[in-house]
């Protein structure tokens, strides 16, 4: 696997196993970066029955001597980073600058964003997105409006001060008038971050010329994705979505890479389909099948805690990955969790109108208004958990397999039958 540069992203809402997937794919790679999202992310990895839950210090962390970069297409949360690398250097993992470093023009999310995230979802009588409230969108906003502040301000004290006031201008404004809360000052704002800000300078750096002169060496580089497909900004399911580009193409704008330099891109894909937050999701279950996802899956989001709503695999919304993503391979997770059903039900495409379509209507809340066509196939009682070849899988779990493959046209060459590294088949 040497000289390649691979994207690993979302397929679903988020929550694919991402994490997992990259921790396992860092063993054969020397760069792992982040070019989307912030906190609001959760990746897990599980390593010897060790859980590690990041959120934004990119997943290839626990393979000693791999270099993680943060890019410019991040929104970095300066608190929340610090804590994350206080907790990794507990348990005795290397965060020094040598192993970290963040894009000097990567987005800083300021108190007044996660401010103004929660008043403005707290607002909202119906129609709320269920944000996970860390400030991701207004973070966002102020990048687009160029107001926003970068990790290279945190360099220059001064320069920092003076765009927190610009900042604040027009956010009190909107505090005291729309929201009913008071205003915020320089000086606050400043207190709360100026340990964070000064103890991340050490790690700034530029990270295309980083990537670049990796590539050039023939290293192997990662780009972790997060959220997922139809969370992404423009192609999701608008307004119910989070504020980045989550699809691949976005691997090379958030971070400076070549796009020309993308050798593989690996959709990762839950064997059945779950989301946290609000909006649409035509496969939704509320019986028994459902709970059997959410439980034996442990579905709860792992940055807020909330349940996740769980459903079969929707091959519409997989259809519209693969030609959003151009995957050249599958990671199919959580294979093990369907176990122990005794049918598993596929949609394959939706009735709308009276019209069958086979990918999701692109009109706002088109999918609201989509009834799924299901295929049937077999499940298996098996506990698949330590199944370490092809050949140990039961064979209704391979037919499984083998009808996404053959409805979404590309190969599935990773399976993940359970949390742990080893728990991996890889074709
Ligand atoms: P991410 O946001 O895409 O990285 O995914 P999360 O970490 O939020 O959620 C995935 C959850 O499933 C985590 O708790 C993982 O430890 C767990 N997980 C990953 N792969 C598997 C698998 O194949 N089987 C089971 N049972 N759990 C898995
Ligand atoms: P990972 O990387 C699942 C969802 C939120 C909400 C919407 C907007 O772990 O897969 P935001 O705070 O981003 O403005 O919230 O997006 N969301 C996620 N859902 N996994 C995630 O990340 C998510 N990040 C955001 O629940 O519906
Ligand atoms: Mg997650």
């Amino acid at each position: 696997m040497s000289g390649q540069s691979i994207v690993i992203h979302g397929a679903q809402w988020g929550d694919e196993g991402k994490g997992k997937i990259v921790d396992l794919m860092t063993e054969k790679a020397d760069v792992i970066t982040r070019f989307q999202g912030g906190n609001n992310a959760g990746h897990t990895l599980v390593v010897n029955d060790e859980k590690t839950i990041l959120h934004l210090i990119p997943s290839g962390i626990l393979h000693p001597g791999k270099v993680c970069l943060i890019g410019n297409g991040v929104v970095l949360d300066p608190v929340v980073f610090c804590q994350e690398l206080d907790k990794l250097e507990a348990r005795g993992v290397d965060v020094s600058p040598q192993r970290i470093r963040i894009s000097r023009k990567t987005q800083v999310i300021m108190p007044y964003h996660r401010r103004l995230d929660a008043a403005r979802e707290a607002a909202k009588e119906g129609g709320r997105i269920g944000t996970t409230g860390r400030g991701i969108g207004p973070c966002y906003e102020d990048k687009m409006s160029r107001i926003g502040i970068r990790a290279c301000d945190f360099a220059d004290v001064e320069l920092l001060k003076i765009k927190i006031e610009a900042a604040l201008a027009e956010k009190n404004v909107l505090f005291t008038s729309l929201y009913s809360a008071p205003a915020m000052t320089v000086e606050t704002v400043f207190e709360e971050i100026k340990d964070a800000a000064a103890r991340l300078v050490p790690y700034l750096t530029d990270v295309d010329e980083i990537l670049d002169t990796s590539r050039k060496q023939g290293k192997t580089i990662l780009f972790e994705g997060a959220q997922g497909t139809m969370l992404d900004i423009d192609h999701g399911t608008y307004p119910f979505v989070t504020s980045s580009n989550t699809v691949s193409g976005n691997a090379a704008a958030g971070s400076g890479f070549t796009p020309r330099g993308l050798t593989e891109i690996i959709a990762v894909v839950k064997a059945y389909t779950t989301r946290v937050g609000a909006g649409p999701f035509p496969t939704e279950l509320e019986c028994e099948s459902g709970n059997h996802m959410q439980s034996v899956g442990a579905e709860f989001g792992a940055t807020t805690g909330r349940k996740r709503r769980c459903g079969w695999l929707d091959i519409c919304v997989l259809r519209q990955a693969v030609r959003l993503n151009g995957p050249t391979g599958i990671a199919l997770t959580k294979l093990d969790v369907l176990g122990g059903l005794k049918e598993l039900q596929i949609c394959t495409a939706y009735e709308t109108d009276g019209k069958t379509v086979d990918y999701p209507p692109q009109q706002e809340n088109g999918l609201a208004h989509v009834s799924p066509v299901y295929e049937t196939m077999p499940g298996w009682a098996e506990d698949i958990s330590g199944a370490k070849s092809w050949d140990d899988l039961p064979q209704a779990a391979r037919n499984y397999i083998e009808r996404i493959e053959a409805l979404l046209e590309t190969p599935v060459t990773i399976i993940s039958v359970g949390p742990g590294r080893e728990q991996t088949i890889i074709r």
